[in-house]
């Protein structure tokens, strides 16, 4: 397998072409930003580990049967994955209240909601992401209802596993967002990355955030957080 040409450059990934049609290599950038771009800094080595627990959790969702477009890691910063057009509309799941929910709501940070929230976000940075519904995206024609239906469905039963999985290692799945693409076949897959830059995550007993939160609202060192995450998940 051979890189080629940048397709793509996001805020912070890169897509490279291969010399297979349906691959395509994503590239994590130590760049991070906020607040729709507002906000940017480069935080050294942030790619490395974004890369490192991605596929970590990409690996974890294929043993679980949840089709993503992973295929494997390739080098510190690069990840191997199936070339996917992505649906503009981002899935929010959320286990407990917290940022947008906690605005929008006025429900305190950390309440444990009754039961998993699915929500969806149009993938608009000019517009600042809005909430829409199933008929706001079917309408815009940002995806069919029928994929609508699916990214919900898989988006909960991604949850179960990694609430689990960050429970057995001391850390709260407070919420998190996934991408879904569609293959050249048609295919519905989980793309993009999952990492501590796109879930929330908090110690279990001291609530300490493990997430960009920490870099969105100058908590700390960022680099200091997503290590420390890093290392208990590597200890399994
Ligand atoms: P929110 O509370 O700001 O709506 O965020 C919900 C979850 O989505 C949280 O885990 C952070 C993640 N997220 C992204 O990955 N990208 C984004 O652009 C935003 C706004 C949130
Ligand atoms: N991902 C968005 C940005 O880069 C917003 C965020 O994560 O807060 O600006």
């Amino acid at each position: 397998m051979e890189k080629r040409e940048k397709l793509y450059e996001g805020k912070a990934k890169i897509v490279y072409a291969t010399d297979e049609p349906d691959k395509v290599v994503l590239y994590f950038k130590d760049d991070t930003t906020a607040f729709d771009g507002l906000k940017k800094e480069q935080i050294l080595g942030k790619g490395v580990i974004n890369n490192a627990i991605s596929s970590m959790i990409f690996e974890l969702l294929k043993k679980r049967g949840i089709p993503t477009h992973y295929i494997k890691k390739l080098s510190d910063r690069e990840m191997l994955a199936y070339k996917v057009d992505i649906i503009p509309v981002e899935v929010v799941v959320r286990n407990y209240a917290a940022g947008s929910f906690t605005r929008r709501y006025g429900v305190p940070e950390g309440t444990r909601l009754e039961r998993p929230l699915v929500e969806t976000f149009w993938k608009n940075d000019e517009l600042h992401d809005p909430l829409v519904c199933a008929e706001h995206i079917e309408l815009l024609k940002l995806a069919d209802l029928k994929d609508v239906e699916k990214m919900k469905e898989l988006a909960l039963k991604v949850n179960e596993v990694l609430k689990d999985f960050f429970a057995a290692r001391n850390v709260i799945l407070v919420d998190f967002k996934l991408e879904f693409g569609k293959t050249p076949d048609g295919r519905l897959v989980v793309a993009d990355e999952i990492s501590p830059d796109s879930c929330r995550l908090w110690d279990a007993e001291t609530k300490k955030k493990l997430d960009k939160d920490v870099f969105r609202y100058d908590l700390g060192s960022l680099e200091e957080a997503y290590k420390e995450l890093l290392k208990r998940l590597e200890e399994g």
